[in-house]
């Protein structure tokens, strides 16, 4: 299952953990890296010395290649010169186009990676360099860049990049969305909500427990709820009671809403945590925990139980192997 992508990244196995804000830190990213697959931190918002510090501790756990991801929403220039210095291999954009700095960091060495919502955009990155696309589909948790589905999105992509390497992102959580994906002609897969399910992942247990109850009509999207910290980007949460206040009250504009500033939680790290922060329940948040943006996909059914993150890179890739081969199979005829 040697894809293109995998060449280009240096991996064995065509499954990407997606950087996710909170979520990730070195354990989990080194451990997908150490399985064959690409770990990728989200050091975004991190200051310098914690990125190099989550750089280095993942370097000293695995000797693959794992990327960071820089969200163009913020200034990065910063964070990606110290990526470069640190000898990061690899960098993911996110959020807006690319162009300012697509160059340094392929000038500093890095393979470079950008998470696109539609063909047009997808287009537009391989016009600035971008090695990779990532083509981001609407059931994707997190932040979502457009509103087109997987499904329609990625062969669309695929057709408008030519021979650029796709990655597909957004519902996918088995080997049955890997082997879906790669029919769709993509060259892998870039998993966020499933990994929320590793033993590796510093996310609060409540959180964790919600994901795993949640069905696949239990997440939903909003243009804009869970804004502060991130105003106006789209995203995609298990509904709660902050979701349900905010509907009943008639959905409300920004700085009308029910519970406004009202602190909700408290993480030892991150101090107070308002109503309608951009925030992902750590670990040692504690309060109303279930108040939180607790961002997931609508994969978000098919994550039913803690596994190490090396174990559900390989179930991920046994399974797709069965469904490929059991696809390769002549129907009989009756
Ligand atoms: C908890 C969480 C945090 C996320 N944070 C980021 C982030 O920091 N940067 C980013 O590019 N994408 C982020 N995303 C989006 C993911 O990278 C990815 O596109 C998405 O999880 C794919 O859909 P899936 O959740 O169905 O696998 C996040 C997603 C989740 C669930």
């Amino acid at each position: 299952m040697m894809t293109a992508a995998c060449t280009r990244l240096g991996i064995e196995l065509p499954i990407i953990q997606a950087p996710m804000g909170g979520a990730v830190g070195p354990a989990l990213a080194a451990a997908v890296s150490n399985a064959g697959g690409l770990g990728t931190l989200a050091l975004w918002g991190a200051d310098i010395q914690t990125l190099r510090r989550q750089i280095r501790e993942t370097q000293a756990l695995t000797s693959k290649p794992f990327a960071v991801n820089l969200n163009l929403e913020f200034a990065q220039e910063e964070r990606l010169d110290a990526c470069l210095q640190e000898r990061v291999p690899i960098i993911s954009f996110f959020w807006r186009e690319p162009s300012a700095l697509v160059a340094r960091a392929k000038a500093g060495g890095a393979v470079v990676l950008h998470t696109v919502g539609t063909a047009e955009d997808a287009r537009r990155a391989v016009e600035c360099g971008v090695d990779i696309v990532v083509a981001q589909g609407w059931e994707a948790g997190g932040h979502v860049r457009g509103k087109v589905a997987t499904m329609a999105l990625v062969p669309a992509v695929v057709d408008a990049v030519g021979r650029v390497p796709v990655i597909a992102a957004g519902g996918i959580a088995d080997g049955r969305g890997l082997a879906a994906a790669l029919a769709l002609g993509a060259s892998g897969v870039w998993i966020g909500t499933r990994f929320l399910a590793s033993t590796e992942v510093e996310i609060h247990p409540h959180y964790r427990e919600r994901i795993f109850r949640a069905t696949e009509d239990d997440t939903v999207y909003l243009e804009e709820l869970f804004d502060i910290g991130w105003p106006k980007a789209p995203h995609r949460v298990l509904r709660n009671s902050t979701v349900a206040a905010w509907e009943a009250a008639g959905r409300p504009v920004s700085g009308k809403r029910p519970g406004e500033g009202e602190v909700v939680a408290t993480s030892k790290s991150r101090g107070p945590i308002v109503r309608y922060r951009s925030y992902t329940p750590a670990a040692d948040a504690e309060g109303d925990i279930d108040a939180l943006s607790l961002w997931a996909g609508q994969s978000v059914a098919l994550v039913h139980k803690t596994q190490p993150a090396a174990e559900i890179v390989q179930e991920i890739f046994d399974e797709a192997q069965a469904v490929l081969g059991r696809l390769a199979t002549p129907v009989k005829p009756q």
